[in-house]
């Protein structure tokens, strides 16, 4: 009895594990096992193969054909094995030459006719291929460009299994797609551009310190005042990202099956805007073999959540984590997960429950117990994190067709990509930012003039500001002197910086 091999490989958070298909077939009851602690998914897979196998006019032998995945410990997901568990079937049958295709990897899910479908993970299965010394792999057509990233690797699309198995059979063999024919560059997005925002200039100079710095920024505005339009428009004045950075987006997506068809290498920073009904689950990542969520989709882009008071409370609890670390952990019975999940968070609320406190136009109804519960729901330990706080009020009827276009997001792409070199060359790393300057460092990494010194100290008492609204003014004082090119962080510095401290109510409340 001789056992047939065939390649294929599963995912393990967002890495690829090469797995080994074996099949053996011998006497005993005809019928089909699959054995190597297969999910759920991977038994359905017997059906999808067995179906499949028809089709290309070898139906599984009358006698008894065992596959087991190797290794055995490892959990299998999904449905990605189904190509090389039917490969490995025809060759231990003698339908294919044993060892056809033991230098290949396989990947795909059979539909019932034998069409290849496309599956997630496809970019961490080509890297497994490599690593394990396979320099060929075998893909579904719809996921050609995204195997084909790395461009050390022959990549060879097929459409349905009869074409892999008169490939390996040396009858029509399938010709590898070219690497070079995915495009590395990134339009920005002409439906997102800065230019179009009427007005609001202190939100844009703030967005723009915000992408200069790294700084996560709250909004707080009326609702139509343009909040979700501004916040659209942040991942446009981002760097663009590196390959390196467009690799980890990426892959990050391609495991969560987010990865549009026929996709290469993603070159546009992310914006996801989950919902506020959304789950921790949802946004950290979840599932019995977990898949990343919306924090980790969001990973090197923008995460916008609006109507941020509204966030369940152990979605705003999942937060922490990433905003601290940029992982986010998911635990399971398995192990636990962690998935990256680097962002910069846009957070949106009105000022008041009803929407209009401060509002020039419509009157507020709240009372002022209403209004400070409203806010708390925002306070403690997630508004440290927070460096800039901006009022959105709505925008004048004046301004609105003011024939004056902002500036387009080209023009402040490039001060904010300077800013960033400044602050990568002073850290000697490339994605340094000022908002993650630890507190031990911010003294003597700042240049902090006298007078600016003095500034802040007059401030923290007029304003009560905190030890950790100090800081938090410090970091952002630092990007305004990096966005001017400026070595020193003068008192003009801190004085803009102090513009965007936490509101305090009693500042909207007075307002007619
Ligand atoms: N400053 C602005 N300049 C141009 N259009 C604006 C501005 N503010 C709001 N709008 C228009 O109003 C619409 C609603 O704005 P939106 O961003 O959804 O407001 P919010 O999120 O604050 O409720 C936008 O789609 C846009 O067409
Ligand atoms: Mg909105």
């Amino acid at each position: 009895m001789s056992v047939a091999r065939a390649y294929a490989a599963t995912l393990s958070g967002i890495e690829g594990v090469a797995v080994l298909v074996e099949t053996a077939i011998g006497a005993g009851l005809p019928g089909l096992t699959i054995v190597g602690l297969p999910d759920a998914a991977v038994k359905e897979s017997r059906e999808r193969v067995r179906s499949a196998l028809r089709q290309v006019g070898f139906p599984l032998p009358g006698r008894s054909v065992v596959v087991n995945l190797a290794p055995a410990d490892l959990p299998k997901a999904g449905t990605a094995l189904d190509l090389a568990i039917a490969i490995s079937i025809l060759e231990a049958n003698g339908d294919l030459p044993l060892g056809a295709g033991s230098s290949v990897t396989l990947v795909g899910e059979l539909g019932l006719d034998g069409s290849l479908r496309p599956v997630p993970g496809v970019i961490a299965f080509a890297e497994s291929s490599l690593r394990d010394g396979r320099r060929t792999i075998v893909v579904p057509a719809a996921n050609a460009l995204e195997a084909a990233i790395h461009g050390d690797l022959a990549v060879l699309p097929a459409g349905h299994l009869g074409e892999v198995v008169a490939h390996l059979a040396q009858r029509l063999p399938i010709v590898s797609v070219s690497p070079a024919d995915y495009d590395e560059r990134a339009e920005p997005d002409p439906e997102d551009d800065m230019r179009e925002v009427r007005g609001q200039s202190l939100a844009r100079r703030a967005l723009e310190i915000a992408a200069a710095g790294g700084h996560n920024i709250l909004l707080t505005g009326p609702p139509g005042s343009g909040k979700t339009m501004l916040a659209r428009r942040l991942p446009g004045i981002l760097p663009p990202l590196s390959r390196p950075e467009a690799l980890e987006v990426t892959r990050i997506w391609s495991v969560a099956g987010r990865l549009p068809s026929h996709s290469g290498l993603v070159r546009r920073r992310p914006f996801r805007s989950p919902h506020h009904g959304a789950t921790a689950a949802a946004l950290a990542g979840g599932g019995a073999d977990p898949r990343p969520g919306e924090l980790s989709l969001a990973h090197l882009g923008v995460l916008f959540l609006d109507e941020f008071p509204e966030f369940r409370r152990d979605a705003i609890e999942a937060l922490r984590e990433p905003l601290e670390d940029g992982v986010v952990s998911v635990a399971r019975a398995s192990g636990s997960r962690s998935f990256p999940a680097r962002f910069l968070l846009v957070a949106a609320m009105n000022p008041c429950p009803c929407g209009f406190l401060g509002d020039t136009r419509r009157p507020c109804h709240c009372t002022d117990r209403e209004v400070s519960r409203y806010r708390k729901k925002i306070s403690g330990p997630l508004l440290d994190r927070i460096d800039l706080h901006v009022e959105v009020p709505a925008v004048p009827a004046g301004d609105f067709h003011s024939p004056v276009e902002s500036e387009p997001s080209r023009t402040v792409a490039e001060r904010v990509q300077r800013a960033r070199r400044v602050q990568s060359s002073r850290s000697g790393d490339p994605r340094f930012t000022n908002a993650t300057l630890a507190s031990r460092h911010l003294r003597q990494q700042i240049g902090l003039e006298p007078s600016a010194r003095e500034l802040l100290e007059k401030a923290m008492d007029r304003l009560g500001l905190s030890a950790r609204g100090y800081q938090r003014v410090l970091r952002v004082a630092r990007t305004i002197a990096d966005l001017e090119g400026s070595e020193k962080t003068s008192s003009r510095h801190v004085a803009e910086a102090l513009r965007y401290r936490p509101l305090l109510r009693t500042e909207t409340r007075s307002r007619p």
